[in-house]
């Protein structure tokens, strides 16, 4: 292994890195290590389905670079032979090579034409299949993987990565297969016309070959550490407006300024190193080139003075030195395009080698079919221990059960584990140890789609998705009909705000005027819930944003919900505990008391106390 490619010990000390130890995008090697040969093996799945047209398209560039190489030889052949005859009146040779050479031009052009045009269809294609990949493979993926990967990395890798694969298939390929096949055919036309020249033009290429190699090395350095450069740049861009009410609300627009701006200099700083690297290599090349280039002028200049070389050979061999040493300074830029897209294929091979985390089931099982209209499903915790990737236990050991059409109200301090309850009770995340079980079914063992329609979590945020009111509404259900999804805003009391949008359930929720408020929103949250029709429902402080003077609505709302359904229901403030049949009182992942309200309330508990509080704060 040798220095250049790793960070030689007491190399100058990085510098460049703004503030603390943040190296750009560490979660690529940290997190997602791309297994060995997954970037070959992606390249291969991306290739293989297309592997006729990639055949085709190599051979249009194999046929044009034959005939364009083919110029020099009617030069020489003019200089040396056509144009002789046609001195001594014979005009058939020079008439011969001009329309040679004519021909040659133009089929050349045409060979230019076809292969790009094959070259980009195939490209496109690629990238298209490339992209959906991405997107699908990041949308399978579970919750905890997003935790750890954020959107600005997920949008680094589908636009940047994918954007520098596009180059090199682009320009990048072409390059390569032009300079390889251009110093194959020339140096073996150079030897062809003279052993000599081409002697010293072949072994020319060996200080060269040196050359490359070197940039190579130090190329690979500086496109890394641009490439994490200008992926910390997206990072930080869209963590600062993903969380821009934080960032107004805290004035942090001058500390981020600062931040961005370091980031967005270190970016401007990798690029001028590689424009340095490239500056120094396109030089030596140049210097090398130009040597070799008047050493054979020289001689051959000498052995044509001596009468030993023909004038058109020394032309020739002149004109194909200019095409031999051309394609050098384009060759660094190959291998600069090269050794991004290698970069980025190995992040998008990284990406698409993870794994859901939540997998769906190899041997599924359904559930029992239900009893009456409005069952609930009974739900069971069975000795579950539960921790985040990051951090310690958050349920210790945790034993319960809920019977079927339970409504159940959990209550307790911040971090006491409630969100996490609900969150496995949904199969964000599965136990470490134990069972989460809905009718004596693990939830591991249930088809993705058959839990998704048995458990529906609503949540704080209460997302909404770009459409009309109407499409997130029938979210819940998508073959539902118009009247009923009114019919189900209209149970949770959501259809007078809803009729008075400017258009009604046909309001686009992102355009002007189809604003609603976070109280609207957790309706319209309900309202789907209910359309859903799920037989177990969580409800994690979905209630929060919903004004006092709407409470009354908002009980109501709850009672129509919750009817007949195992209901979870996280309560923030205390008044829509009344409606539960049983309060679960949690601390520390714990549950520390478990009753009928009533009784907690006449109790000495925790419970009581926060009743007491809370009766006490409305008086
Ligand atoms: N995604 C997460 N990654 C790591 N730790 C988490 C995550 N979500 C919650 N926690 C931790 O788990 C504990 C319980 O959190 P949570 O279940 O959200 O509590 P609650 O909803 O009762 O306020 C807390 O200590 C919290 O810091
Ligand atoms: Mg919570």
């Amino acid at each position: 292994m040798t220095a250049a490619t790793t960070a030689p010990a007491g190399s100058k000390p990085d510098d460049r890195s703004p503030g603390t130890g943040d190296t750009g995008d560490p979660f690529d090697k940290d997190v997602l290590p791309t297994p060995p040969g997954a970037t070959a093996a992606l390249l291969r799945s991306l290739l293989a389905p297309r592997k006729a047209r990639v055949a085709v398209t190599t051979l249009l560039l194999l046929l044009q670079q034959a005939v364009v190489q083919a110029g020099p030889l009617f030069v020489a052949y003019a200089i040396d032979r056509a144009v002789p005859a046609f001195r001594a009146h014979d005009h058939g040779p020079l008439i011969a090579v001009g329309v040679g050479y004519l021909a040659c031009a133009v089929a050349a052009g045409g060979l230019q034409w076809a292969f790009i045009a094959a070259a980009a269809r195939v490209n496109q294609d690629v990238l298209l299949d490339l992209r959906g990949r991405i997107f699908r493979h990041a949308q399978a993926l579970s919750v905890d993987f997003h935790e750890r990967y954020t959107s600005g990395r997920l949008i680094s890798r589908s636009t940047t990565d994918v954007e520098s694969l596009r180059e090199l298939l682009d320009e990048g390929l072409q390059e390569l297969v032009t300079v390889i096949l251009s110093f194959v055919y020339i140096s073996a036309m150079l030897l062809w016309l003279d052993l000599g020249l081409g002697g010293v033009a072949v072994a020319s290429l060996v200080p060269l070959y040196a050359l490359v190699r070197l940039y190579q090395r130090r190329a690979r350095r500086v496109y890394r550490a641009r490439s994490t450069a200008i992926a910390a740049v997206i990072v930080k861009f869209v963590e600062t407006m993903n969380g821009i009410r934080p960032v107004r609300a805290f004035r942090r627009e001058a500390a981020n300024d600062a931040d961005f701006g370091a980031l967005n200099r270190r970016h401007e700083r990798t690029n001028g190193d590689a424009l340095l690297e490239m500056a120094r290599y396109v030089t030596g090349s140049r210097l090398v080139a130009n040597t070799a280039v008047a050493a054979i002028v020289l001689w051959g200049a000498y052995r044509v003075a001596d009468g030993t070389l023909a004038l058109g050979v020394l032309a020739a061999a002149v004109l194909y030195l200019r095409r031999l040493y051309d394609p050098i300074d384009r060759f660094g830029m190959f291998l600069n395009s090269y050794q991004s897209a290698a970069a980025s294929l190995e992040k998008i091979a990284g990406l698409l080698a993870q794994t859901p985390s939540v997998p769906e089931p190899s041997s599924p099982r359904q559930l029992p079919p239900l009893e009456s209209e409005h069952p609930g499903r009974e739900v069971v915790f069975d000795g579950v221990r539960f921790g985040y990737r990051t951090g310690g236990e958050v349920l210790p050991r945790f034993d319960l059960t809920l019977p079927a059409g339970q409504t159940v109200a959990v209550v307790g301090s911040t971090g006491a584990g409630k969100s996490t309850l609900a969150k496995l009770l949904a199969r964000f995340y599965d136990p470490s140890d134990g069972r989460v079980l809905l009718d004596g079914v693990d939830l591991r063992d249930l088809p993705m789609p058959e839990l998704r329609r048995g458990v529906v979590m609503v949540t704080q945020e209460a997302f909404l998705f770009s459409g009309t009111v109407a499409d997130n509404i029938a979210i819940g259900r998508p073959d539902a009909t118009r009247e009923e999804t009114e019919q189900a805003a209209k149970e949770i009391g959501a259809h007078d705000f809803i009729s008075a949008l400017p258009d009604g359930y046909d309001t686009d929720v992102r355009k002007r005027g189809g604003r609603i408020s976070a109280g609207q929103r957790q309706l319209v949250a309900f309202a789907r819930a209910l359309l859903a029709d799920p037989a177990v429902l969580i409800l994690d402080e979905a209630t929060s944003s919903l004004d006092i003077p709407g409470e009354r609505a908002v009980q109501r709302a709850m009672a129509t919900v919750l009817k007949g359904r195992t209901a979870v229901v996280i309560a923030h403030r205390l008044s829509t505990v009344e409606i539960a049949d049983r309060v679960l009182v949690m601390e520390h992942g714990r549950i520390v008391e478990d009753g009928r309200p009533a009784e907690l309330v006449a109790g000495t508990g925790r419970f009581a106390d926060l009743h007491r509080a809370w009766r006490d704060s409305l008086a």
